[in-house]
């Protein structure tokens, strides 16, 4: 009997906050491990992203329970979102009173949280943190600056994570390298990412192809920016068929204009996590201006041209597959002309990228948390 109580006191109360496509891959393996440890769970959906393919495809592929709370946000400004995550969100934390919340990533729902949690004395954990691009033109960036103030407990997924925290004042005593947990979701799934291979390639009639993601404000929101990004997709696609999963920020914008490119373009809907990952997989190449996508073709050894000027993951470039193109379309053909040459192998990986980023979590938080 004494034993049974002992073993309880032991366990937390966990509250996850999750937003945006990007965040579900990063919590899931998180909730994860800790399920593993029997504690107390509630997991809390912003409804920043609420398109079924946006959102709950993940929910079904990842095995993510359906979440607790839902607080259907929606769209708006960032003013508009991040205010109505914090208001409502508030009375949801206090009625559930959890020894600590944890943050994934660099979105709004990552940063309205913390606030919150803040205000409140609960104590917040933020997984990816440290992550930095220096340019606080990109709204992740001030997403990521402000949360890491706030965090009590600061999860890097790589050393220049560290770096950036100690530079900023952070106590070291709260920062701790676990590895990336998104690489934790890719190394489970990627199994079941090869079994549905064949069929979605038969099913997109596909042989040899590249893949191509957009969807960042400073290169999807302006026509200056966007059209002549998108002639130079379509004067490569001429060499290699490219497969176009169109965010629907960017498609809100730009359907007429992706619809009159050579059907080499494929534009499609937003693809699932499986079917996804097994396109980065075996893609030629993989044109992008996401975070996560870097790290992802990173880890598979996927050449990959990222169309941003700076990123906040640098070991991707230093140690992995990635190059920065910028807007140089020159650059740009002639990458991707070396990425088909190249044999496709694994350049390297960082440390910790080993599917065991969420482990090191759940066990850091039952040392930290009382
Ligand atoms: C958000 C994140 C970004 C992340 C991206 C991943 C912030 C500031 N941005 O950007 O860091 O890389 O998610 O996808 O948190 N929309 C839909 N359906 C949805 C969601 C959005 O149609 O389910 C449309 C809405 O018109 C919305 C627009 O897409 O206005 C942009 O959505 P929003 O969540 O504001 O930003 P993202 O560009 O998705």
């Amino acid at each position: 009997m004494e034993i049974l109580v002992q073993e309880r006191d032991l366990r937390m109360k966990v509250l996850h906050v999750v937003g945006a496509r990007p965040n579900f891959m990063k919590a899931a393996p998180v909730y994860r491990a800790l399920a593993a440890g029997g504690n107390e769970q509630t997991l809390v959906h912003t409804g920043q992203h609420y398109d079924a393919l946006m959102s709950d495809v993940f929910f079904k592929a990842l095995g993510i329970p359906n979440p607790d709370e839902s607080l259907n946000v929606g769209s708006g400004s960032h003013a508009q979102q991040t205010a109505a995550i914090m208001s409502r969100f508030e009375p949801v934390v206090l009625a559930h009173k959890p020894d600590i919340v944890l943050v994934y990533g660099d979105v709004n729902s990552t940063v309205a949280a913390a606030l919150v949690c803040a205000k409140l004395g609960i104590r917040v954990g933020h997984v990816e943190a440290g992550l930095r691009s220096f340019d606080r033109t990109m709204p992740e960036e001030i997403n990521r600056l402000v949360t890491d103030q706030l965090a009590d407990l600061l999860f890097t997924p790589s050393a220049d994570g560290d770096e950036n925290l100690a530079r900023e004042g952070v106590a070291t005593e709260k920062v701790f390298l676990v590895g990336n947990v998104m690489i934790d979701t890719l190394i489970q799934f990627l199994p079941k990412a090869d079994e549905i291979f064949p069929q979605l390639k038969a099913d997109l009639s596909l042989d040899s192809f590249g893949l191509v993601t957009l969807h960042r404000p400073s290169n999807v929101d302006d026509e200056s920016t966007f059209l002549p990004m998108l002639q130079a997709l379509d004067s490569l696609s001429k060499e290699l068929p490219l497969i176009f999963p169109v965010h629907p920020r960017t498609r809100q914008k730009w359907s007429g204009q992706l619809a009159r490119c050579n059907p080499n373009i494929r534009a499609i809907e937003p693809l699932g996590y499986l079917e996804f990952l097994a396109l980065q997989k075996n893609a030629k190449v993989v044109i992008t201006d996401s975070g996560g996508i870097q790290e992802e073709t990173t880890y598979l050894g996927t050449p990959c041209l990222t169309l941003r000027e700076n990123t906040e993951r640098p070991i991707t470039v230093t140690l992995g597959t990635n190059v920065l193109i910028g807007r140089d379309w020159e650059l740009l053909r002639e990458k991707f002309h070396e990425a088909l040459r190249s044999d496709h192998s694994q350049k390297g990986r960082p440390p910790f990228w080993d599917g065991k980023a969420s482990e090191r979590i759940a066990e850091i938080l039952t040392h930290q948390i009382p």
